[in-house]
């Protein structure tokens, strides 16, 4: 079985988590692509759901597959975000955002009922960092973020990592949908993803990493042998 085919397969279970009636986030990716085209073809066959999506590529798929999507207001309840992850570690900790999306897809999980990640088995890890950590930064003078970045990595035992300003395909800096740059940081391992996190979030111009800390409720990872299914 690829990992594709095992990606739709976890996609279809998650998609089986959702009810009538549900506001549904909308993950951003490959796997989170089988999700929407599943939901795509249940809404055609009478479902009715309403979703939020992570990404400007969600979206366009989403209207696409005529799901309909609403703007929140602040009484706005998710009832469940379904995402995909790029690393999974034992404790359901995530390294997210090699799409890109990681702003607004930790924006969606944070404020979801229930945030549901569905992955082949390939993103399970022992410990996270291996994947590039993504650290979305603002613009303006962006190389001393970075020097800024380097430094807190260096106190968390980060020593000389390669640290990588995103480039599109095609040539030029990758924007984020909310037109900021991406750093990609070559931890290899990462010691402590809790001191991490809020040692990067608390610099100037570090707008949000792709550490998911305590976030996901449950990872479906599907394999050749079936489901693992982590979390309650
Ligand atoms: C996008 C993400 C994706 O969920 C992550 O990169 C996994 O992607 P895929 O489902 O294509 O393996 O975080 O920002």
């Amino acid at each position: 079985m690829s990992a594709d085919e095992q990606k739709k397969k976890a996609a279809r279970a998650a998609a089986d988590m959702v009810r009538a009636g549900m506001v549904v986030g909308l993950g951003t990716g490959s796997t989170a692509t089988h999700l929407i085209k599943i939901l795509g073809d249940e809404v055609r066959n009478g479902l009715t759901i309403r979703a939020i999506p992570t990404s400007e590529e969600t979206r366009k798929l989403a209207i696409a597959e005529g799901i309909e999507l609403i703007e929140p207001d602040e009484q706005t309840i998710i009832d469940i975000a379904i995402d995909g992850t790029d690393e999974v570690d034992g404790r359901l900790n995530l390294i997210k955002g090699g799409g890109g999306a990681l702003l607004r897809e930790k924006i969606i999980a944070g404020s979801a009922l229930k945030m549901v990640i569905i992955a082949d088995a390939s993103k399970k890890v022992a410990q996270l960092g291996a994947f590039p950590l993504p650290v979305e930064v603002d613009r303006f003078c962006w190389p001393l973020t970075v020097s800024r970045i380097r430094e807190v990595c260096e106190e968390q035992n980060l020593k000389n990592i390669d640290i990588a300003l995103r480039q599109q395909e095609g040539g030029g800096v990758f924007r984020s949908d909310g037109g900021n740059y991406i750093a990609d940081l070559c931890c290899g391992r990462i010691g402590d993803a809790i001191a991490l996190h809020k040692g990067l979030i608390d610099i100037p111009g570090v707008i949000e990493t792709g550490l998911f800390i305590d976030i996901a409720d449950q990872v479906i990872l599907a394999s050749a042998d079936g489901l693992e299914i982590l979390g309650e």
